[in-house]
């Protein structure tokens, strides 16, 4: 059985700040692409990126430990933190995969940073197809907005109402000190 930690592994929290970065750049690229065409070799390589960072970062979480949420925290919030997680990994795998059927479904994935060449998804050539998938990846990627603002409501009340170490455990280099006073 895996133990339960008191924080986040530097692994853990390098992919959760950069997987955040990646996919806040995709959505703001996502909005500027429909006048600036050039942009979109850039929305699919770091669309790809985050799938190939979920996917990692899901092995990860499954094989290390990871800490328990603050034994002061109510039922509930468990377990509304616990869905918008579960939530976040699932749309983390479904909007990319979308986007990259999308792809698949219309012109072909081709080229991502300009240099690898990417292969398609197995789904039929069809502009029907490739408007409803495109259609599911919009409405999966607003979704997300939604959630993120959740999450990141919990994360500031934790800071600055509850005061407790959840937000802190996911910032790199915590003292352990400060970490026995809390838990
Ligand atoms: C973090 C991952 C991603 C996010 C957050 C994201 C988000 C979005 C959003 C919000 C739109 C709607 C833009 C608009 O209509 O104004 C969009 C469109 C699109 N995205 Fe993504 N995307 C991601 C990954 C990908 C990937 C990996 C691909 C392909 C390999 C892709 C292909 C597309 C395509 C083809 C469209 C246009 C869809 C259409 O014409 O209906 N996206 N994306
Ligand atoms: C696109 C943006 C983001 C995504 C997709 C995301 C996703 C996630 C996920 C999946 C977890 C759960 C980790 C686990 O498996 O236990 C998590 C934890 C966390 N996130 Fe985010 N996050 C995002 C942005 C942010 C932002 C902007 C903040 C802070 C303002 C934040 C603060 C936190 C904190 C404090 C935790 C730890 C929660 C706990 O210990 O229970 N995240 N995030």
């Amino acid at each position: 059985m895996r133990e339960a930690y008191d924080r986040y592994s530097n692994v853990s929290i390098l992919i959760h700040w950069t997987v955040a970065l990646l996919v806040v750049a995709n959505l703001l690229i996502a909005l500027a692409m429909s006048d600036h065409r050039e942009l979109f070799p850039w929305h699919k390589s770091i669309g790809i990126t985050v799938l190939l960072l979920t996917l990692l970062r899901i092995v990860w979480r499954l094989t290390h430990p990871w800490p328990h949420f603050p034994e002061r925290m109510p039922g509930w919030e468990r377990v509304l933190s616990r869905s918008v997680h579960i939530a976040f990994y699932v749309l983390l795998l479904a909007i990319p995969l979308l986007g990259w059927a999308t792809v698949s479904a219309g012109r072909g994935t081709g080229e991502i940073y300009g240099f690898i060449q990417w292969f398609d998804l197995p789904v039929a050539k069809s502009p029907e197809l490739r408007d409803q998938l495109g259609g599911l990846h919009e409405a999966a990627a607003i979704l997300a907005v939604a959630l993120v603002v959740l999450h990141v409501c919990g994360a500031l009340k934790h800071q600055f109402f509850d005061e407790d170490v959840v937000f802190h455990r996911m910032l790199p280099g915590l003292r352990q000190s400060h970490m026995d006073d809390e838990i």
